[in-house]
């Protein structure tokens, strides 16, 4: 794997997630691989999990990690080509990336969708500045488009937690009060499109996902009639796509509750976290013992390292 910014960087989706399965069992088995190896971690965006779980694995696998959050810690970066820099972003991209390229050995971004421009946000400029000029393989730590060590994560938790060759999955849109990216929502949907599960999507009318993540998913705007028989429970809020960026509405019968949780088939609960109590979902659900949040986000240090091993593998 030469970078991991997204499911396209992936030769074998199914036999990455059953090799983090395997390394999840034996965690220090390759600490030789990344010795004298250097990952940096750049943050646009806050983070609890990606940050703390992309260093463990970083650590497992012997590395040294240098973490930085830019536009706070270092000079604030313009991403635009022949602009005048005479305004607040002190250095240009092109610079600090092929710097930080010399420190590296793998670069880490997290930089999410501004929401403003639709067009801007799609083209992942912030990402694919850094690898059009770092000179040093790219991870993606979530995009404006896309979180796929989430959706890895994901993918392995529904993989450890199935009771059937092929469950139903239902990725909902729950209440939310801010505008939120698409990104967790668009990188899951495109993974489940290429998992052995049944796909649904639930949402109110004007969330619809981009086409190109949607894929085969069945949309149902119904959410109870989604849930009937389900295995596993995907909650996520996103801003609307198509009036991008607006929150449409913000309407609580769509919060997750135990009596939907009841329509399932003794479904799991997944969120990707932080998830806000009484919200999106209420105590209940989370507290129950369907709640599989914990193990899922517990998930995301053996996503990091299976994705840190093939690329280290290839340096
Ligand atoms: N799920 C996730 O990416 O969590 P953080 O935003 O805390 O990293």
């Amino acid at each position: 794997m030469k970078n991991f910014i997204s499911l396209a960087d992936v030769s074998d989706p199914k036999a990455l997630v059953q090799e983090a399965i395997q390394l999840k069992k034996n965690p220090f088995a390759d600490k030789a691989l990344g010795k004298n190896k250097t990952i940096g971690l750049l943050f646009f965006n806050s983070s609890l999990r990606t940050r703390l779980s992309t260093q463990k694995a970083a650590q497992n696998l012997g590395m040294e990690v240098m973490v930085m959050n830019v536009n706070q810690d270092s000079w604030g970066l313009e991403m635009m080509d022949g602009v005048v820099m005479n305004g607040d972003k002190a250095e240009h991209v092109k610079e600090a990336a092929a710097v930080i390229g010399q420190y590296c050995d793998i670069i880490a971004v997290r930089s999410f969708a501004e929401l403003k421009d639709r067009n801007a946000d799609y083209q992942e400029i912030v990402i694919n500045k850094f690898k059009q000029y770092a000179g040093v393989p790219i991870v993606n730590l979530e995009s404006a488009t896309r979180h796929p060590l989430q959706s890895l994560a994901d993918c392995i938790t529904i993989e450890e937690y199935k009771t059937k060759p092929r469950p139903k999955v239902v990725l909902t849109w729950a209440p939310h009060f801010k505008s939120l990216p698409q990104a967790v929502a668009n990188s899951f949907s495109e993974w489940m499109n290429i998992s052995d599960v049944d796909f649904v999507v639930t949402h109110p009318e004007g969330y619809e996902l981009a086409p190109e993540f949607v894929g085969n998913a069945k949309v149902i705007y119904d959410q109870r009639e989604a849930f009937e028989g389900a295995d596993f429970i995907y909650t996520k809020n996103w801003s609307s796509y198509k009036n991008y960026g607006k929150v449409l509405t913000q309407n609580p019968d769509w919060m997750i509750t135990m009596d939907k949780m009841l329509l399932t088939d003794n479904g799991k609960f997944m969120h990707c976290l932080p998830v806000r109590r009484n919200l999106k979902v209420t105590d209940e659900v989370l507290d129950s013992p369907q709640s599989i949040v914990i193990p899922q986000a517990g998930n995301r240090v053996w996503s990091a390292q299976v994705v840190l091993k093939q690329i280290l593998s290839g340096l």
